[in-house]
């Protein structure tokens, strides 16, 4: 479970609040995404929830730890529960994909690279499972710079969840996928949502995908919580008023 309570996040030198009194609580088991037009507040929305952005002020609550004030040995435990997917995959190209997965076992170290000769073979087969399971155990010592960008998202998710974290947070994950492709890796995201028992928070551009996948849909605009609710009740005028324009359908839709 996550609990944010009156979160509001100021950067240094900017007036208005990138995210202002937030108060929502997030369920295990919810498909949750998160809406808004770009500088609405997603990134820092998430970026609370991992602890990489400190708030202002206002609590940040995972499940019974308390992510605001935490000190490094707790944000390490905190972060151990919580797996991310990244826009730009944030993979090392020159690894292979079973290395890259290995790497999500340290959670956010840096100094990984010089470590991956120190994995057990346990984590090695925990980390073929977690392949399996994403349909890429065939490439598991292929180079991930040779992969398509629907493959390298596999991989970032199969890093994500290495770990067997509670938490899985997703930062625009299909924003640089073809439309196709979105919608397998954001299928693949659903099936290891179930399969994990995640609490699973996305932001994403594209509302069809969040209305297909998403149980729960949260939108922010100017760091506001402006709708939280059902899918099916984020309706026209909730996205006029999320992007401050109409919705455009293709031909043959709607
Ligand atoms: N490091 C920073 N320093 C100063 N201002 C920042 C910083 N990061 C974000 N902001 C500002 O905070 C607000 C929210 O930014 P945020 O990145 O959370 O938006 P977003 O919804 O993720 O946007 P996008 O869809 O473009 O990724 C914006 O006004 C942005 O300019
Ligand atoms: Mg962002």
């Amino acid at each position: 479970m996550l609990k944010m309570n009156n979160v509001t996040v100021r950067y240094p030198g900017t007036e208005q609040a990138a995210l202002s009194d937030l108060t929502v609580t997030l369920n295990t088991g919810e498909f949750v995404c998160v809406l808004g037009k770009s500088g609405a507040g997603k990134s820092t929305f998430i970026r609370c929830i991992n602890g990489l952005q400190r708030p202002e002020s206002g609590e940040v609550i995972l499940g019974e730890r308390q992510v605001t004030g935490a000190g490094d040995e707790e944000l390490r435990k905190i972060r151990r529960e919580v797996g991310m997917i990244f826009q730009h995959f944030n993979l090392i190209p020159r690894l292979s994909v079973r290395q890259n997965v290995l790497t999500g076992m340290f959670g956010y170290r840096p100094s990984v690279k010089n470590l991956l000769g120190l994995f057990s073979d346990e984590e090695k087969e925990r980390a073929d499972r977690v392949l399996r399971n994403v349909g890429l155990e065939e490439m598991a010592s292929r180079r991930v710079e040779n992969l398509s960008g629907g493959q390298k998202q596999r991989v970032g998710i199969a890093r994500a969840l290495v770990q067997n974290p509670s938490v899985l947070l997703g930062d625009e994950p299909v924003a640089s996928l073809d439309p196709g492709t979105a919608d397998y890796v954001f299928r693949l995201l659903q099936e290891m949502h179930e399969r994990m028992d995640l609490l699973t928070i996305i932001n994403v551009h594209d509302v069809d995908l969040a209305k297909r996948y998403a149980t729960r849909i949260l939108a922010l605009k100017e760091g506001k919580l402006i709708f939280d609710g059902n899918p099916l009740d984020f309706d026209g005028g909730m996205f006029e008023e999320t992007y401050g324009s109409r919705q455009v359908s293709a031909p043959g839709m709607e």
